[in-house]
C-alpha cells in the first residue's frame, strides 16, 4: 500500500504547478496590450461600474423587501394560528376582522397614533358583509396634524395592507371612504361545521380570571319584592354568560341578616314562644311576625328597651341569641329558596354577618390613614370626588350597611382574590356603590385599570298603571303568589292553544314550568336593565313579537322539522361531518352569518353587562330562521302522498345550527326549553 503522506505530497506539488501556469496566463491576460483589445476592456469597465451602482440599489430594496416579509410572515403565522386555535372554539368574527384591520391601518400609517378602529355588522347584506369605517376619522385625525390626505386614499391604503388571511373575500371602497368586507363562503361554511361538529363553543379565554357576581341579596325577615325578583334574573344570567366564557364564578346572596332589627324579632319571639331553645318556633308568616314586632317596638317602652339589649346580646354572641338569630335566618331562608328552586338558581349565601369581625379591622385602617372624619358622633369617610360620606361608625358605636360593604370589598379583593367584581341591585344604590368603590380606591385595595369593580344596577318594576308594582288591594306582591299566578295564567295559554290534546300531562307540565318561568325571565332581561320596566303577564305570554313564549314556540318547532321528515339524530351528526354546508342562496348565506355573530354578541355583553343584546340577537335569529324556512326547502314532499322525496340535508344542518345557538341563549338566559309544547 502507498503511504498516503507520499501520496498527498505528490498531489500537492501538482497542484501548485497548476497554480503557478493558471497565474501566469492571468497576468498575461491583465495586460491589454498582449492581447489587442485596450478600447472594448475601458467600455467594459464603465459598463460594470454601471451595473455595480445599480446592483447595490437592488440588494437595498431587496433588503427592505426581505424586512417587509419577515414581518408579513409573522402576521400571516399568527393570524393562521389564532384561527387554527378555534378547531374547536367559535371564532369571534367581528373580533378576528377588527385585528386584521388593526394591522392593515398601522402597516399603511405606521406614524399615526392610535389611530380609530371600527369594524360592525353591515346593515344590509348588498354592502357587503361587515364594514369598516376608520377611513373617514382617520381623515379627521390626520387633518388635525396637518396632513391632508381624502378618506378614500386612506381606505386604499388600508385595503392594500390588509395581512394573508382566510376570512375575506374582497374588501370594496365604497361612498367617502367605507370598507365592504365581504366573507369567504367556505370559511363561512367551515365555521357553521365546526358548530355542528363540536356543538356551541365559546370563543378561547386569554386568561381565566375570578369573577364574584353580588346579587339577589334579600333581607331576612323582610319581604323578598319584584326589586330582588330583578336583581335574581339579571344576577343568575350574568353568572351564566361567564360561566360558559370559561371563568371562575363565585355567585354571592350578601343577605341583609344582621342589624338592628334582630332586636326586636328575638325580643318578641322570646315572647311569643318562650320555649324556642327546644322546641322549633312555628312561625308560618315571618312577614306577619315582623310587623307585630315592629308595631310592639314602637309603641311599648318596655318592648323597646328589651329589644335594644337583645341587640347587644345577639352582638357578644351569646349562645342564646345566636340561636334566636339563626332560627328567624331559617325561616326567610326557607322562603327565599322557593323562589329560588322555582327559577333554578344557584347561589351562596354569604350574608352582611359573614363580615362583623372584619369591619373593626376595616375601621381601624381607615383611621390610621388618617382618613375618618368625625360628625355629631358619628365616624365619616369622605372619598375624594363625593360630596357625600360614608358612615363606617354610627353614634351609639353601631356599623352599617356601609361598614359591612366596605369589609366585604376588602375579603372579595384580597381573600377571594376577584379580578372582577359586580354588584346587581336596582339604581337607587348607585350612590352608595360608588363611595364604596371610591373608598376602595382612596385607600389603595385595588386600581380600576386592573381590577374591574362595578355596580350594574337597573330600573323599578311597575304595574301596568305604570305605578310601582302592587297587588289589587295595594299590597306589595309577594314572589312566590307572583310565580304561582305565572304558571296559572301559562296554563291558560297552552289549554287555549289545545296543546293539552296534543301533549302528554308530564310533557304539559314541562311546557307550562318552562313557558311561566321562561316568560318572566326574558321579560325582564329584555329590556334594557337601566330603564324601569312594566311587569305585564299578558305582555309576557304573547307567542308573537320578542317574547319568550314567540322564541320557546319558535325552537320546538325548529327542533321538529328534521324529525317530522324521520331523520335520526345519529344521522344528523353524521352528516354533519361529511356535508359541506352551502350557502348560495341569500336566506342561507344570511342565516349562516348571523348564526355566527354569536361570539360577538357575548363579547359585547361582557363589556356592558346589558343582557338584552342577548334577547334582541335571539329573536333576530329566529326570524332570520323564518325568512329561511319560507323561501328554502328542507324536506321535499310529494304534494299528494306528502312522502319525503328529498331531503336537503345541508339545510336541515342549518336548522341545527340555529337550534344549537338557540338553546345555547336559552341557557346563558336561565331559561329551559322543552322538546314538545
Ligand atoms: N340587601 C340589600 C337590599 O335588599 C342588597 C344588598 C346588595 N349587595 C351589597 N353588597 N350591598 O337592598
Amino acid at each position: 500500500m502507498d503511504d498516503p503522506v507520499d501520496a498527498y505530497t505528490t498531489r500537492f506539488q501538482k497542484q501548485e504547478r497548476e497554480i503557478k501556469s493558471l497565474s501566469e496566463e492571468i497576468e498575461k491576460l491583465k495586460n491589454p496590450e498582449n492581447l489587442g483589445i485596450s478600447s472594448q476592456l475601458a467600455e467594459l469597465r464603465e459598463e460594470n461600474a454601471r451595473l455595480k451602482y445599480r446592483l447595490n440599489i437592488l440588494k437595498r430594496s431587496l433588503q427592505d423587501e426581505n424586512k417587509k416579509c419577515v414581518k408579513n410572515t409573522k402576521n400571516i403565522s399568527q393570524h393562521l394560528k389564532q384561527s387554527n386555535q378555534f378547531n374547536k372554539n367559535m371564532l369571534n368574527i367581528n373580533q378576528h376582522l377588527q385585528k386584521l384591520f388593526g394591522d392593515a391601518i398601522r402597516m399603511a400609517f405606521p406614524d399615526l397614533q392610535n389611530p380609530p378602529l371600527s369594524v360592525a355588522p353591515s346593515q344590509q347584506g348588498r354592502f357587503g358583509d361587515y364594514q369598516c369605517n376608520s377611513a373617514m376619522a382617520m381623515a379627521q385625525m390626520m387633518k388635525a396634524n396637518g396632513q391632508k390626505v381624502s378618506p378614500r386614499e386612506i381606505a386604499e391604503k388600508i385595503v392594500e395592507n390588509i395581512p394573508f388571511n382566510d376570512l375575506i373575500e374582497k374588501a370594496e371602497i365604497a361612498g367617502p371612504g367605507f370598507i365592504n368586507i365581504h366573507l369567504k363562503k367556505a370559511f363561512v361554511s367551515k365555521l357553521l361545521t365546526t358548530v355542528l361538529v363540536n356543538g356551541v363553543q365559546p370563543p378561547p379565554l386569554e386568561m381565566k380570571k375570578k369573577v364574584i357576581v353580588d346579587f339577589s341579596s334579600p333581607n331576612i325577615a323582610k319581604e323578598m319584592h319584584v326589586g330582588h325578583l330583578r336583581s335574581t334574573i339579571i344576577g343568575d344570567s350574568m353568572c351564566r354568560l361567564f360561566e360558559f366564557l370559561g371563568y371562575d364564578v363565585l355567585r354571592l346572596n350578601h343577605v341583609g341578616d344582621w342589624g338592628t332589627q334582630f332586636g326586636m324579632l328575638i325580643a318578641h319571639l322570646q315572647d311569643k314562644f318562650p320555649n324556642y331553645l327546644t322546641v322549633s318556633p312555628p312561625i308560618g308568616d315571618l312577614q306577619a311576625f315582623y310587623k307585630e314586632s315592629k308595631k310592639r317596638f314602637d309603641s311599648e317602652e318596655d318592648f323597646k328597651k328589651r329589644a335594644y339589649q337583645c341587640v347587644v346580646k345577639l352582638q357578644s354572641k351569646e349562645p342564646e341569641f345566636i340561636k334566636a338569630w339563626k332560627l328567624i335566618c331559617d325561616v326567610s331562608r326557607n322562603e327565599f329558596q322557593k323562589v329560588y328552586d322555582a327559577l333554578d338558581i344557584e347561589i351562596i349565601e354569604r350574608g352582611e354577618s359573614h363580615y362583623q369581625d372584619m369591619m373593626t379591622d376595616v375601621v381601624k385602617e381607615f383611621e390610621e390613614k388618617g382618613l375618618v372624619q368625625l360628625d355629631e358622633g358619628r365616624k365619616i369617610v369622605f372619598p375624594p370626588g363625593h360630596s357625600i360620606p360614608l358612615t363606617v361608625v354610627k353614634s351609639d358605636g353601631g356599623y352599617t350597611y356601609d361598614t359591612s360593604d366596605l369589609a366585604a370589598l376588602k375579603q372579595r379583593l384580597f381573600e377571594e382574590k376577584a379580578d372582577i367584581m359586580i354588584y346587581v341591585t336596582d339604581s337607587g344604590q348607585s350612590g352608595h356603590f360608588q363611595l364604596i368603590f371610591a373608598a376602595g380606591q382612596m385607600i389603595g385595595w385595588y386600581n380600576p385599570a386592573e381590577t374591574r369593580v362595578e355596580h350594574a344596577g337597573f330600573g323599578v318594576v311597575l304595574g301596568e298603571d305604570k305605578k310601582k308594582f302592587k297587588t289589587r288591594s295595594g299590597d306589595t306582591v309577594r314572589l312566590v303568589d307572583l310565580l304561582e299566578e305565572g304558571l296559572k295564567r301559562s296554563m291558560d295559554k297552552l289549554i287555549e292553544k289545545e296543546r293539552d290534546k296534543f301533549l302528554t300531562a308530564e310533557e304539559l307540565t314541562k311546557a307550562q314550568r318552562s313557558v311561566a318561568f321562561g316568560c318572566i325571565k326574558y321579560a325582564d332581561l329584555s329590556h334594557n336593565r337601566i330603564n324601569d320596566y312594566v311587569f305585564s303577564f299578558d305582555k309576557m305570554l304573547d307567542d308573537r313579537g320578542n317574547t319568550a313564549a314567540y322564541l320557546l314556540y319558535a325552537f320546538t318547532r325548529i327542533r321538529s322539522i328534521a324529525r317530522l321528515a324521520n331523520i335520526e339524530e345519529a344521522t344528523l351528526r353524521e352528516a354533519a361531518q361529511s356535508t359541506e354546508v352551502l350557502l348560495d342562496h341569500e336566506k342561507e348565506w344570511k342565516l349562516g352569518k348571523c348564526i355566527l355573530r354569536f361570539p360577538e354578541i357575548l363579547q359585547k355583553i361582557l363589556d356592558d353587562l346589558l343582557l338584552h343584546t342577548l334577547c334582541d340577537y335571539l329573536y333576530e335569529l329566529a326570524t332570520t330562521f323564518t325568512e329561511f324556512y319560507d323561501s328554502c326547502y328542507c324536506v321535499e314532499k310529494d304534494r299528494q302522498t306528502g312522502e319525503v322525496v328529498k331531503v336537503n340535508m345541508w339545510r336541515l344542518l342549518l336548522c341545527e345550527a340555529t337550534a344549537a345557538i338557540m338553546a345555547k341563549g336559552f341557557d346563558i338566559l336561565g331559561i329551559t326549553p322543552v322538546q314538545k309544547m
